[in-house]
């Protein structure tokens, strides 16, 4: 029987194929969420979101790590819902834009939860954050430095701030996605940071707690993070150690990432071991908190044969950009015959021959007019989504216990020409 049938377990938590043999995501069939909020549109089962966030700080208590925080990397999913639902499982948030920031506190993270990023901030974003009052900002370099002495300059409170070193260790990923090498553009290396930490110190208005670093994204080695931690535990000993996010998903069943408790467990061990077991630790996960909850849902537009079957739907590289920059992977299902056998490309809908979502992915005979559904698109799916030929952003669907809402509207028409003047 249908229901019977198992599910890969890349699917977010909760999904299953129903009593119809339709897939099922937060409880709701596919094929009515597609009916109901058309076509492309994301889907988010928001148990899975909540479980992953609860796994991150149970596995900080069970690793015996007592002053901990999981700071939520907005640019994974910068929806304001997403961040209110990680303000209300108690994380922080990173931010690393004004945009971000003002989508934050819009989403009801209080300010000192947040923590601000990025290696070119201009004077308005960071008066932005002084205004608002974030937590910790991010030192990335000398010019910051001079930019915050010169903002903070007869303010009555001090800022408190971390100083991003690059530690010279490249993870093993994508080379854009790779960030802890010596040659990046983000911090300062380890032999600048002496010079750096010096000038933080001796800026009245700062406050320097600690060190940042973040070696890269999509990770699925917690080895890097020990080496990393070791070229930075000698340059000094600070209250506060935040070691970036970077923990890897499975796009595909074959791929077999950390558990988030095994990741937490190592790298507060390689911690302990390195740094002692007193310090402030923090940790900011992007992916590996909303990719897997969120799934995309396309109807198939056109089937046709030449040398490859090409059946392409509704969307493409406008709201995964993925597969186009850096050759990402997926899997993806008729959403009411899951499985199959029929190998096809499933191309996108935008005027490249690049846009292709998958290539060779074995679906059953997709048909004109089938639900596609494309698992593990949480993560940087709406985050880089663009216009590009002209084609409106999906909507934003939570899905919960079979109910299901908006909490990002399909872009309209209309939308595309509202900043003309
Ligand atoms: N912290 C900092 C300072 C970061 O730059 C990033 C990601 C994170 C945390 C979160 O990393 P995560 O846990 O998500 O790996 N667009 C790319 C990913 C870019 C990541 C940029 N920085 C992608 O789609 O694969």
């Amino acid at each position: 029987m249908a229901s019977t049938q198992t599910l890969s377990h890349i699917y977010p938590l909760g999904s299953r194929v129903n009593e119809l043999g339709h897939l099922e995501l937060g409880g709701c069939d596919a094929i009515e969420l597609a009916e109901r909020f058309g076509t492309p549109a994301y889907i988010v089962a928001e148990d899975d979101l909540r479980a992953r966030a609860r796994a991150f700080i149970a596995a900080f208590e069970a690793a015996g790590q007592a002053d901990f925080e999981v700071v939520f990397a907005s640019k994974a999913f910068p929806a304001t819902a997403v961040m209110r639902l990680f303000a209300e499982e108690g994380l922080g948030c990173d931010v690393a834009s004004a945009g971000e920031l003002h989508l934050a506190l819009r989403g009801g993270f209080s300010p000192r939860k947040l923590v601000l990023h990025g290696n070119a901030r201009d004077d308005g974003e960071f008066q932005l954050a002084l205004d608002a009052g974030v937590g910790l900002i991010a030192v990335d370099g000398f010019d910051d430095i001079d930019r915050l002495e010169r903002l903070v300059a007869g303010r009555r409170e001090r800022q408190a701030v971390l100083l991003r070193v690059t530690p010279g260790v490249r993870g093993e990923t994508h080379e854009k996605i790779s960030t802890g090498q010596a040659d990046s553009k983000f911090g300062v290396s380890v032999a600048q940071a002496p010079a750096a930490i010096a000038r933080l110190q001796s800026i009245d208005g700062l406050e320097l707690r600690g060190l940042h670093m973040h070696i890269g994204s999509n990770l699925f080695s917690t080895e890097p993070f020990r080496v990393a931690i070791a070229a930075i535990a000698g340059l000094g000993d600070f209250p506060v150690y935040d070691i970036g996010g970077g923990l890897g998903v499975a796009y595909a069943a074959e791929q077999e990432p950390l558990a988030i408790e095994d990741f937490v467990a190592e790298v507060v061990g390689g911690v302990h071991e390195l740094l002692g077991a007193g310090k402030r630790l923090m940790i900011e996960p992007g992916r590996a908190l909303v990719a897997g909850g969120g799934v995309t849902l396309y109807r198939v537009i056109s089937v046709k044969d030449n040398v490859s079957r090409w059946v392409a739907v509704d969307g493409g590289m406008s709201d995964n950009l993925r597969p186009m920059l850096y050759g990402a992977r997926y899997e993806a299902d008729v959403a009411d015959r899951p499985g199959g056998s029929t190998r096809v490309q499933l191309a996108g809908k935008h005027c490249e021959s690049g846009d292709v979502i998958i290539k060779d992915v074995l679906l059953d005979d997709p048909r004109v007019g089938d639900v596609v559904v494309v698992p593990v698109t949480g993560a940087y799916g709406h985050a880089m989504a663009n216009n590009y030929n002209g084609v409106p952003r999906p909507p934003v669907i939570f899905a919960k216990d079979g109910e299901a809402h908006v909490v990002i509207r399909r872009e309209t028409l209309d939308d595309l020409h509202a900043r003309d003047v």
